[in-house]
């Protein structure tokens, strides 16, 4: 196996751990699976009322991106690293935790992996997603649309402060990004959404 296939496999089976569905679990909530808007994720981690368990999710999904771009980083040799070898495990772990091999490849919606993603690869970049992220958070209290802006804007941040190959792979996760999000995407045109600490979601 190549580094870059060797990384990126490493990247998927980290980004393929269910924080949120392990830590609900073993909290003795049942299936987060079933709860709200049934993704595995940090938000919906929050509608079971536990906001310590949302935030050990979001520090763990984002923290297994972000780990999986910097362990790329140190087995390639921090000196004169590809910038595409990281970028590269970072995208896999978002496509491990999208599309975990434990879950029948049904996992969550990549949002909070992508931002450590991005923080590990670019962290000024990453840094104004997540400015990006907590500004629509406050300003219109939807999760979705929050993150959606954040990560569609994320390439855009990138172009003058980044290389061409962080462009590349963030734009590809915007784009995942969206198609993981679709039935969010309905619910905001429908005006059914749930706001961030609500507890009712239909799932799917
Ligand atoms: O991070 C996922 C978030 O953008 C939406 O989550 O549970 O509201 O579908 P949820």
């Amino acid at each position: 196996l190549s580094a870059l296939g060797l990384t990126a496999v490493a990247g998927y089976l980290l980004g393929a751990v269910p924080f949120g569905l392990v830590l609900t679990r073993l909290a003795g909530l049942g299936d987060i699976r079933t709860i709200g808007s049934g993704n595995i994720g940090a938000t919906n981690v929050l509608r079971t009322g536990r906001k310590d368990l949302a935030l050990a999710t979001l520090l763990l999904d984002s923290g297994k991106g972000a780990i999986a771009a910097l362990g790329a980083r140190a087995l390639a040799g921090w000196d004169g690293v590809d910038p595409a070898l990281p970028v590269v495990a970072g995208v896999a772990a978002v496509i491990g935790h999208n599309y975990p091999v434990w879950l029948r490849f049904k996992g969550g919606k990549g949002v909070a992996t992508t931002l450590g993603v991005i923080l590990a690869t670019a962290w000024p970049v990453g840094a104004l997603a997540c400015l990006t992220w907590l500004a629509m958070a406050a300003a219109f209290r939807y999760s979705s649309l929050a993150a959606l802006t954040a990560l569609t804007l994320a390439p855009v941040y990138a172009v003058p402060l980044a290389a061409p190959v962080h462009v590349a792979g963030f734009a590809l996760l915007g784009l995942l990004a969206w198609w993981r999000h679709r039935d969010n995407v309905r619910r905001l045109r429908a005006g059914t959404e749930t706001k961030i600490g609500q507890k009712k979601a239909d799932a799917g």
